[in-house]
């Protein structure tokens, strides 16, 4: 079982946030996680191979870059990967526009190699993964779905009714990846309908380790979490059984607790299970 985010919560990258309440960081720190994901499990495979070349003194921070122009454009598109969902299918779906897909990550003092389906593959023979978080997060698993599917057709082997959380296994390399659907890495217990318009508060219990996560953590040899854009609604905020505040709730008479504690407290009530192991 490895779980990259650290063993102090504050040190992770994923959970690194300024220390002042800014609302309008939100976007930002939510685009951070979402770049995090998609470079921390190219991070994780090199790591494990030991093939990243680092740069100057072995520093190699691969959140500290920027993005650059990338004229040969990604590896897979919309016609040559068959897991690409028709909702986020954006040239299916008449998006005009082509320049976002030429762009990569560059790291400032490493180079990022573009990843490497075949090996990583082989890496992670009879390995599996999990990755835990919202709907960004499930768009980077069938990114990299995408990227593996050209070494071999993964096989969905589960699904929930909403297809937020789901599975896929490559019988020949005996791996399985998959995604469980917690947007706040902690309970919750919302009303919304599936466009995400919710009847009331959603309430969120920041002591309570979303169940699906806490149920099928064991099954995984990695796990990988990511959250942002969901604790920008209205939240209900529950802990020890009792309510302690309240995120944007203009009408209650309730403590406003901005963001970032409950942003904070899922993952260290996830850490924390973990490392009872
Ligand atoms: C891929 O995108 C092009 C537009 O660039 C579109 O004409 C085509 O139908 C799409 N193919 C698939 C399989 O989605
Ligand atoms: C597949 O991998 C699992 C470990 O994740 C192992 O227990 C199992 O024996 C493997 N199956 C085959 C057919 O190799
Ligand atoms: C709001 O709550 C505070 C402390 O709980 C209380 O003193 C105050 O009277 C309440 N105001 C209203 C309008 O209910």
């Amino acid at each position: 079982m490895a779980m990259d985010v650290g063993s102090d919560s504050d040190s992770s990258p994923l959970l690194s946030l300024p220390k002042k309440k800014e609302n309008n960081c939100t976007i930002v720190k939510f685009a951070v996680a979402a770049i995090a994901v998609g470079v921390l499990a190219i991070f994780l495979f090199f790591s494990v191979v030991g093939n990243s070349k680092n740069g100057e003194g072995g520093q190699c921070n691969l959140f500290n870059g920027r993005w650059i122009p990338h004229p040969s454009g990604p590896s897979y598109n919309n016609g040559s990967c068959n897991f690409i969902d028709d909702a986020d299918n954006c040239l299916k779906n008449g998006r005009p526009n082509t320049e976002y897909l030429y762009w990569r990550w560059k790291p400032y003092h490493c180079d990022l190699p573009p990843l490497d389906p075949e090996k990583f593959m082989n890496t992670m023979q009879d390995k599996s993964w999990a990755l835990i978080g919202d709907s960004i997060l499930r768009n980077q698993m069938m990114s990299m779905i995408c990227l593996l599917s050209k070494v071999e057709e993964p096989v969905e082997v589960y699904h929930d009714e909403a297809y937020k959380s789901r599975s896929f296994y490559f019988p020949s390399h005996n791996l399985t990846i998959a995604t469980i659907w917690a947007p706040f890495l902690v309970k919750s217990v919302t009303d919304e309908d599936d466009d995400g318009k919710a009847k009331n508060e959603i309430q969120l219990y920041v002591d309570v380790l979303e169940k699906e996560w806490e149920a099928n953590y064991h099954k995984y040899d990695f796990v990988l979490i990511s959250g942002g854009q969901w604790f920008t609604k209205t939240t209900v905020v529950w802990e020890n059984n009792q309510v302690i505040g309240c995120h944007n709730c203009r009408e209650k008479n309730l403590t406003e607790l901005g963001l970032e504690y409950p942003y904070r407290k899922g993952p260290r009530v996830g850490l924390q299970l973990h490392q009872q192991i």
